[in-house]
């Protein structure tokens, strides 16, 4: 037997699961995971302090832009990363340095960086490097070396989305059979985000996986599903409870702003009661979990990253493109050259609309409208991002348990 035993929300929920080895066998042969390269411990900024000197450190360039200083200079304002994730850097201008390094910054696309570290605002701020030397690497580095990936075992997390799946009922479960079938490859690498939660590689593949453990554990409080929503607040309260406490002793204290659980316990009230206000809907639980499984992976097209394949995603949607001026350069975590501008919920609607066309799946079009519902609402108000108003008892809880798990994984990114 191979089991799995994991927990997630403070042991809320816990996972425990047996498969029989033919059984993992097979879903691994479906779904393999990917294989990252060993990676050695990099440069941690955060480990460093004010005035401690970064020698010849490998980096992914992110992004990077000319900024004026006051009195009419140039300075180079970078945002680099490596597999401790993404961390600032400047460069002074002396005589046209900043020119001639912004001409190395176009062209190539990981680099080694020296320099003095640098806090500000003091105490407070983020680090980042005063660049004093910076040139091309010219050695063998695998992209994906530089990213930070999930310590979990992707093969477990694997199975274990694999085992929910198959427990839902047709025609969801071949929808979502299907769809992670078919995009597989990019589905299982993806970060989930640029810096918000699961930033690193396989984020979206754990992020998936949360929001669907958080699903099962409302569906089965066979009394009551929806007073376990209570249950998962009141983890959140914790949560936050001991966020304010921190700022009781705490030398630098955390800005309100800066919080992470600051008004989420707020919020997640405000959604609940939503829900039982719509109580005597009834909420189908197989159809939320298949919503979950495409709520974020229009991400697959809104960020981009070193070591993926990036021609293969824009021919899910866009098979006729051409693309022969499109080649970009590998680098840390950022948005997508091309999909960056629209947004993952377009994307995730696009990429459940192809696998109903491709696959042939037939659904009732009322369920159709709820999936591209969930996904179109689950960022919860327009200004968050969504598409829509939530209406539906199933867009307020995919709401509900993406908030959670992003904020859970935000407060607490042990991988
Ligand atoms: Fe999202
Ligand atoms: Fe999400």
């Amino acid at each position: 037997m191979h089991t799995i035993k994991d927990s997630h929300l403070a042991g809320v929920i816990a996972v425990d699961i047996e498969v029989i080895p033919e059984k993992k066998e097979e879903i691994l042969r479906e779904f393999p995971a990917p294989v990252f390269p060993q990676q050695e411990v990099a440069f941690n900024i955060n480990e460093k302090k004010p005035g401690d000197y970064a020698e010849k450190i490998t980096v992914l360039l992110n992004s990077f832009s000319i900024e004026a200083t006051s009195n009419g200079g140039k300075w180079l304002k970078i945002e680099l990363s490596n597999n401790n994730g993404k961390f600032g850097a400047k460069m002074w201008d002396r005589n046209g340095s900043v020119q001639r390094t912004a001409e190395l910054l176009e062209t190539y696309s990981i680099f080694q960086v020296s320099g003095k570290i640098e806090q500000f605002p003091k105490e407070t701020g983020p680090k980042s490097i005063i660049i004093e030397g910076i040139k091309e690497y010219t050695g063998n580095a695998n992209a994906f070396e530089l990213l930070p990936a999930t310590e979990k075992s992707i093969e477990d997390l694997t199975i274990e989305l694999v085992t929910y799946v198959e427990e839902i009922q047709e025609p969801y479960k071949t929808v979502a059979l299907k769809g992670l079938k078919t995009y597989w490859t990019e589905f299982s690498t993806k970060a989930a985000a640029r810096g918000h939660h699961h930033a690193y590689l396989s984020g979206l593949l754990k992020h998936t996986l949360g929001l669907i453990r958080i699903i099962r554990f409302i569906r089965d409080q066979k009394a009551n599903p929806i007073d376990a929503m209570n249950t998962l607040i009141d983890v959140a309260y914790k949560q936050s409870r001991d966020e304010s406490l921190y700022n009781v002793n705490a030398e630098v204290p955390v800005r309100e702003r800066d919080m992470v659980w600051n008004g989420t316990v707020e919020h997640l009230r405000t959604v609940f009661n939503e829900v039982v206000r719509r109580k005597n809907e009834e909420i189908n639980f197989d159809l939320l979990v298949l919503a979950a499984l495409f709520h974020d992976m229009g991400k697959m097209l809104e960020y981009f990253n070193a070591g993926e394949s990036t021609v293969e995603k824009y021919k899910w949607l866009y098979p006729n493109a051409d693309f022969s001026t499109y080649n970009p350069k590998p680098s840390g975590i950022i948005m997508d050259p091309i999909g960056g501008g629209t947004g993952h919920i377009i994307f995730s609607t696009m990429l459940l609309q192809q696998i109903l066309v491709k696959e042939n799946i037939v659904l009732k079009i009322e369920d159709i409208g709820k999936l591209n519902h969930c996904i179109a609402a689950h960022h919860g108000k327009l200004e968050w991002g969504s598409a829509a108003w939530m209406e539906k008892p199933e867009a307020f809880i995919i709401h509900f348990v993406d908030l959670l798990d992003a904020r859970w994984e935000k407060a607490d990114p042990i991988n």
